[in-house]
This record gives structure tokens, C-alpha cells and sequence, in this order.
């Protein structure tokens, strides 16, 4: 339990979500703690460390590629782990989650095609597609008020208008903590068989699962036209900055197209300071990871008991899986300037804006919360205290129109 209540001090590193010229550019301040970035402050799993240090000590680097044996690794995590049954000759390393996405859209769509995601949706994705000089097709899931829903229907109407040939699917999904079940995942899967869509599956949030849900791979239905991204050191692990991204699919010919690809532009080596590390954590790291989802899932009671007792109106999500939270604070009635000033200026919590999901999300806000549960709690004492002072404020005609509140009091 220690491992994951320990701080990191962020002064004495250069991580991207403490660095000072980011935190300004987003929050207008540097004075804000940084929950914004998907990666985790804890100390990683003692194998890895010792694995790495192993290789330090030896000094020398000469060129090593074991790239088939994280492949097995990567296999026997998932045989062990899920149930799921995938072939260690059916990956291909590229550097990363992201360059992989980049890489596939590349290949399997043409400029200018239709790619669609399902919205609120992890940024980086319409990035990519835009980016790829391709176009973003939102298809918005269903707020029900308690979780979020997959709109099969509009949907299918989308991917048919805009005559798309691809889709990225989140799975677990972020920022919203959906676990998809089976019987969702196959209605995706017909619709995608009805229209010829190809499934880019990003599946790197597949080990963060919490109590009464289980992860469900598109990899493991009847449909050939799925190339998923899974098996994530990244976020499993917490090996942010020295980790691969790993792509898989059953489909030989894609498989074929995709490796030469990216061999052809020797993209698959990795290196050996990820390779020993990434297997190390495979191996030897499962305890490590079963610690964390306990402490996560106490993390998130800890904030909805919070919550409910000291902030009522904010509506938090229940996080089927990855360590992402998302809330609405739309019940508090505060305008985006003003659910700016309380969040990041009085409370000083880097939170995600919900505009960076999609244009429908603007009083909502992503949560990192792999961080010491200490953290946590001095942030939402301080954001209770925050909306209490604003409120009480907000009473006061004077105080109201001198804050720039739009508050019916003025
Ligand atoms: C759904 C999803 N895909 C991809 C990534 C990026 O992964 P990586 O940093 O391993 O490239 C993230 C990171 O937050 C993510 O949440």
C-alpha cells in the first residue's frame, strides 16, 4: 500500500504535467496539481526496477532486439489475465500506442476519408485522424445520467452518411471508464460487418478493470476486419516514458500489410531497456497490479463518499475501469469561466477540460487519479471549500458582480 501513497516530487523532474510552460498554457496558472495527463505517480513494480537496473550495471549496449519476447509475454499475460487467446506471431512493435494509430490510419484509409469515434472521446484520436488528413466522424454515446451508452442507431446512420470505412473504439473507454460488455461489443461488431468497417481497436486501457466487470477484446469475435492496439506497460504498469505500443489483429493479410510496413522503416526494434522491462512487468508484475486497482477502487469511494456528503451537485461517474474519473459539475450551475476560476484557481486542480473530449462536454472535467491518495484529498477539501466560498459569495449581490459571476443576484 505505501507504493501507491508516496508522493512524487514533481520540482525535481521534467515530467510533462508539471512543466510549467504546459500547466500555463492550459490553466493560466502554474500553481495547479497536475491531473490532467493519463499516467500514473506511482513507484513502479520492484521487478521492472531491478530489471532496468540490471541493465545499467552491465554497461554495455550493444544492439539487442527481443521483441518476440515480449510478444510471449504480452501472450501469456492475456491466456492468464482474461481468458483471451493471442498469438505471439500475430503483434507488430511500432514505438508507441499513438504512432501506431498514426501508422494504421495511414495505411488502411485514404486522405480525406471518414473516421469515426465515439465522442466524448480521448483527444489524441481526433488529433490523429485530423492530423492523417483524414475527417472526424463523431458518433456521441448516450449520457443515461448514470453511465454512458453506446447510440447504435445514430451510430450506424453516421457511418452510413458520411460513408465511413473505418472507426477507432475505445475499449475500456476514456475519458468516460466504460468497460464494454460482450453483448455491446457485438453490436458494434454487426454494424461494423454491415458497412465493411475496419476496427482499429485501441484496447490499451485492457488491465485496469475494476470489481464486477471483466475486459472484453474485439480480438475475440468472429469479424476480420479488427487490428487492436493491446497490451499497454504504459498504462498497466506505469512505464510512461519507455514503453511501446503493440498491434495486433488475427487478420493475416493485415497483419502481412501492416508488419512490412513498419519493418520497411525500421520501426519495430524497440530497445532493450523497454523490451527487459516490459517483460519483467508482464512475468512478474501481476501482484503489483492487483495492489493498484484495490487502491484506485478505494480512491474513487473515497471521492464519491466525499462527494456526496460535501458535494452534492457534482455527479461523479463510476469508473468501470481505467484511472480516469469524470464529472459534471453542471448540477452546481457555475458558467465554464466561472467552473474554471473555482476548479484550477481556487482549488488549484489541473483537471481535464471536458471540451478536449468533444464540443458537447463543457462543464465536465477528466480526473487522473493514480496519484497518493493524500493528494486527492487535500484537492477535494480544497474544491468543497472552493464552491462553499463561491456560493456563499454569490449571495452577496457585490461580491457576485465584482467576481464577474453571472449569478441571478446580479
Ligand atoms: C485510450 C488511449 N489510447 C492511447 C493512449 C496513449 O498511449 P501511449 O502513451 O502509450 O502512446 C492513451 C493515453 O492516455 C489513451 O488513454
Amino acid at each position: 500500500m505505501t507504493a501507491f501513497n508516496s508522493s512524487s516530487n514533481y520540482g525535481e523532474n521534467a515530467f510533462i504535467k508539471s512543466k510549467p510552460e504546459m500547466l500555463e498554457s492550459i490553466y493560466n496558472t502554474t500553481d495547479v496539481f497536475p491531473y490532467w495527463v493519463a499516467d500514473m505517480d506511482f513507484q513502479v513494480a520492484e521487478p521492472i526496477t531491478q530489471e532496468l537496473n540490471r541493465l545499467v550495471e552491465r554497461g554495455v549496449y550493444s544492439y539487442e532486439f527481443h521483441e518476440q519476447a515480449v510478444f510471449e509475454a504480452l501472450s501469456k499475460w492475456y491466456s492468464k489475465r482474461h481468458g483471451l487467446n493471442l498469438s505471439s506471431d500475430q503483434f507488430v512493435q511500432v514505438p508507441g500506442v499513438l504512432p501506431g494509430i498514426a501508422l494504421l490510419l495511414r495505411q488502411f484509409t485514404n486522405e480525406g476519408d471518414g473516421v469515426l469515434i465515439h465522442t466524448p472521446a480521448y483527444h489524441q484520436f481526433a488529433n490523429l485522424v485530423n492530423k492523417a488528413g483524414r475527417q472526424v466522424v463523431n458518433s456521441p454515446l448516450i449520457n443515461d445520467g448514470q453511465r454512458y451508452q453506446i447510440d447504435f442507431d445514430g451510430m450506424e446512420q453516421q457511418i452510413i452518411d458520411q460513408q465511413v470505412k473505418t472507426m477507432i473504439f475505445c475499449n475500456p473507454h476514456n475519458p468516460t471508464g466504460r468497460v464494454w460488455t460482450p453483448q455491446e461489443i457485438e453490436q458494434v461488431i454487426e454494424i461494423a460487418k454491415r458497412h465493411d468497417v475496419l476496427i482499429i481497436s485501441d484496447e490499451v486501457h485492457s488491465d485496469i478493470i475494476f470489481e464486477g466487470h471483466s475486459f472484453t477484446s474485439l480480438t475475440s469475435f468472429d469479424y476480420d476486419k479488427v487490428i487492436a492496439l493491446i497490451g499497454s506497460p504504459a498504462k498497466t504498469f506505469g512505464m510512461h516514458s519507455i514503453s511501446n505500443g503493440y498491434v495486433y489483429t488475427n487478420n493475416n493479410e493485415l497483419f502481412e500489410a501492416f508488419k512490412t510496413n513498419v519493418v520497411a522503416m525500421y520501426l519495430d526494434h524497440g530497445n532493450a531497456f523497454s523490451t527487459f522491462a516490459t517483460v519483467a512487468a508482464f512475468e512478474k508484475g501481476g501482484e503489483w497490479l492487483d495492489g493498484m486497482l484495490v487502491y484506485l477502487q478505494d480512491t474513487v469511494k473515497w471521492i464519491t463518499e466525499f462527494a456526496e456528503q460535501r458535494i452534492p451537485q457534482l455527479k461523479v461517474f463510476q469508473p468501470q475501469g481505467t484511472y480516469q474519473v469524470w464529472f459534471d459539475f453542471s448540477g452546481l450551475d457555475f458558467s465554464e469561466e466561472e467552473l474554471k476560476n473555482v476548479v484550477f484557481e481556487q482549488a488549484k486542480m489541473g483537471l481535464t477540460p471536458g471540451g478536449w473530449f468533444g464540443a458537447q462536454s463543457p462543464n465536465f472535467m477528466r480526473m487522473n487519479i493514480a496519484t497518493s491518495r493524500d493528494n486527492i484529498e487535500q484537492s477535494f477539501t480544497a474544491l468543497a471549500d472552493a464552491i462553499d466560498g463561491f456560493e456563499r459569495g454569490s449571495q452577496t449581490c457585490s461580491t457576485c458582480c465584482d467576481s464577474g459571476a453571472s449569478k441571478s443576484c446580479c
